[in-house]
Formats: structure tokens, sequence, C-alpha cells
């Protein structure tokens, strides 16, 4: 399978996101990265609803919606309605992950949960059956430009032996601090799919630095 790469748009130009989007749609990305953050679960809020349907309407590739917030419950039909195709919410966040997980498919859409650098993906032993992404975070949610955490490594080996021993379908992404050497480390683990942001937003050519990343699989 080729590797996935999905931009995240919390380090575009928000004067122009637009521009950024048609920019995704023109490149080689497979899905847009959108940061959904509440003030709450993590120390920093980014846009709600108005800024996901903005993106929706121009994206040709479906959007990867990370909720970094409390009570996604409260939230996952306005979500599909904003235009999610896959959500991910966080394994810390929920109470009941399991009718969590249903409510998500129940809305149409694809199930992720992501899980902090201190939470063990052995806690998702339970649930891997039902999901259709892990998302490991690399760095402690909450912004972009951060520094990847190296342990991350060893979770995807993780998330991958749990996903093949219990026979699901999840991929594995990872989120925070990605660039080239990074991501190869990423994916000789074994991951599916990789978050980008600063890397790819902060690079001289945002397309080229997709199209690197992206043949980081060959
Ligand atoms: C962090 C977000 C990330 C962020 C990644 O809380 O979940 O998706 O945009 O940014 P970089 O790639 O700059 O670490
Ligand atoms: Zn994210």
């Amino acid at each position: 399978m080729e590797l996935i790469i999905s931009p995240s748009v919390l380090s575009c130009d928000f004067a122009n996101i637009q521009r950024d989007v048609e920019l995704i749609n023109e490149s080689k990305a497979d899905w847009f990265h959108v940061d959904v953050m509440d003030g709450v679960f993590v120390p920093n809020i980014s846009f709600g609803f108005p800024v996901v349907e903005a993106i929706k309407k121009h994206a040709k590739k479906p959007l990867d919606v990370h909720l970094m917030i409390q009570q996604p419950d409260n939230y996952i039909n306005q979500f599909r309605d904003a235009g999610a195709d896959l959500l991910t919410v966080h394994y810390e966040a929920c109470t009941h992950l399991h009718r969590t997980i249903q409510a998500i498919h129940s809305a149409g859409m694809k199930a992720g949960v992501a899980v902090n650098p201190h939470t063990p993906v052995d806690l998702l032993q339970e649930v891997i059956e039902e999901l259709d992404l892990v998302l490991i975070m690399s760095v402690n949610p909450g912004f972009g430009g951060q520094k990847f955490i190296k342990n991350a490594v060893l979770k995807v080996e993780q998330a991958k032996n749990l996903i093949h021993q219990r026979g699901s379908r999840a991929l594995v992404e990872v989120d925070g601090g990605v660039n080239l050497s990074t991501g190869r480390e990423l994916v000789l683990a074994g991951a599916d799919a990789l978050v980008a942001g600063s890397f790819v937003f902060g690079s001289d050519n945002p397309k080229q630095t997709i199209q690197d990343l992206k043949v980081l699989k060959a």
C-alpha cells in the first residue's frame, strides 16, 4: 500500500485558506489533516465548524479531522455535516470510547482514535477491531512545529503488531514533528500515514515537499 500523506492545514495561511487547499489538491497528498482544538483538552484553540466547512468547499480529497476536544460525542453529527470523512477522537477524552466509535460509524464516517505520547498503544486492544485508524501522537497535541518524540517509532511497531494480531483493518497514522528524517524512521516501523504541518507549509516548495514525503515508501 502507498504511504498516505495528510498535510495539516493548521500550518497553512489562514488568510489564504482557499489557495492553500488548492495547493494540496494539486499535490500528491492523499488527505487533508484538520486539527480542531477546544482550549480545554489542549492548551490552544484552533478553529471550529465554519472553517472545516470552508476547507470542505474547496477540498478534492478526504478530510481527516483530528479532534483535540473534550466530549467529542456532542459534536459527531456536526463534524459529519461540516465535511469530515474520517473522524479521530482522543483516547484520553472519551469515557465511553466504544460508544463514541460506534456513533462515528453510525454517522457514516471512518473512525480513528489518537493516543497522546504518555498513553500506551495496548489500551486500544479491546477496540482495535472497530477502528479504521490509530493516530500515534509524536508530540503533545496543541501546537504545530514541535520536536518529534522518538518513542513514537516504537509505538508504531506496537500498533502494527496489535492490528496484525487482532486482524484489524486499522491504518497507523503519526502526527507531530514529521519531516524527511523522522518520516523515514516511521515508515520503516510500519506507518501507513504521515501528518505534516510546518514541514510542508514552512518549506519553499510545499508541493515538492509533499512529493518528497510520499516517496519515503517506494
Ligand atoms: C498538533 C497537531 C498536528 C500539527 C502537526 O497538535 O495535531 O497535526 O499540525 O504539526 P507539525 O507537523 O508542524 O508538527
Ligand atoms: Zn493533528
